[in-house]
């Protein structure tokens, strides 16, 4: 594997979802593959459990890491081509990149969206970039428009916690949020959920229509509450404005509606759902204290299985140097 983005780029989900089993029962199998082999974790912005879960998978299979906060220490980069330099970047994108391929052999790259022009954004400018640059196979780590290695673990999660139970059913809700989030996290576990074996639905208000090539084919439902009803896992997530049916708006924050908040009530119409976020979460925004703390959450096992989605990643991309 030279690029992770989608789920695509792992083939079959079954088998990987084998290999992460495997993985989880003894995490350091594999704990040579990675001797003298080099990752080099690249942050455009902020990390808890993406810095400390790919830097323990990288160590794991025996690698070694280098972290670099672009924005912490670094000279200030420029991404856009065309532009006179005569303001406050020092260097290039397009430089820095390959001077970063020289000292690794794997890189990790974590850069959200601008969210101010969705053309940018959807292009995933900076991860090709990497991809065409660096001459070293690249993974996301939460890039502009996908977080695969969350929704991974996501996956992971929910298969461990199904209970034998055909095709579960699956809901990510959209919560309110006082700031302009991406919709990363909600495109790649939509992608992912219509690539698994679960009865999918999403829910959002009107507005906040994720982007086709995500959910084609997923059941989308306006009514929070029928959509809950019957539900297994109910996945909570804030994201602004996809810009689908309005470009114009694109990454504005349309709703504040805390009715949409996850609470015991809309808990009591599910199917005694698990319920999941990656985290970080607001209380009190996206859910309650209450549902949050409730033995039925998942937000500590899916932060643990982090560990387990991108010690797999790297383990694929290892094989294929
Ligand atoms: N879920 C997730 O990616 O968390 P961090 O932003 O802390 O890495």
């Amino acid at each position: 594997m030279r690029s992770f983005l989608n789920v695509q780029d792992l083939g079959d989900l079954k088998e990987a979802l084998r290999e992460a089993a495997e993985i989880k029962a003894d995490r350091y199998k594999y704990d040579t593959l990675g001797k003298n082999k080099t990752l080099l974790m690249v942050f455009f912005n902020n990390s808890l459990r993406t810095r400390l879960s790919t830097q323990k998978a990288a160590m794991n299979l025996g690698m070694n890491v280098i972290v670099l906060d672009v924005n912490a220490g670094a000279w200030k980069l420029e991404t856009e081509r065309g532009v006179i330099m005569d303001g406050d970047k020092s260097e290039h994108l397009l430089e820095a990149i390959p001077v970063m391929g020289c000292y690794c052999d794997v890189i990790g790259i974590r850069s959200f969206a601008g969210l101010s022009d969705r053309e940018y954004d959807y292009a995933e400018t900076v991860y090709h970039q990497f991809e065409k640059y660096s001459g070293k196979p690249v993974f996301a780590m939460e890039t502009a428009t996908v977080h695969p290695l969350q929704a991974f673990a996501d996956l992971i999660t929910i298969q461990e916690h199904s209970q034998e139970k055909q095709r579960p059913k699956v809901v990510l809700t959209w919560a309110p949020h006082p700031k302009a989030l991406p919709q990363a996290v909600p495109n790649s576990f939509a992608q992912w959920m219509m690539a698994a074996d679960v009865d999918f639905v999403i829910t959002h208000p009107e507005g906040y229509e994720l982007d086709p090539r995500f959910t084609a084919g997923a059941r989308i439902e306006y009514d929070q509450r029928k959509a809950f009803e019957g539900a297994d896992f109910i996945y909570a997530k804030n994201w602004s404005c996809p810009g689908v049916t309005r470009p114009e708006d694109y990454g504005k924050v349309l709703s504040r509606d805390m009715s949409w908040t996850v609470d015991a009530e809309h808990m009591s119409w599910t199917n005694d759902a698990r319920f999941m976020h990656c985290l970080p979460v607001r209380r009190g925004m996206i859910v309650t204290d209450d549902v949050i703390e409730a033995p039925t959450s998942l937000v500590i096992p899916e932060a643990a299985n982090r560990e387990i989605s991108a010690t797999v990643v790297l383990k694929r991309i290892l094989q294929a140097l």
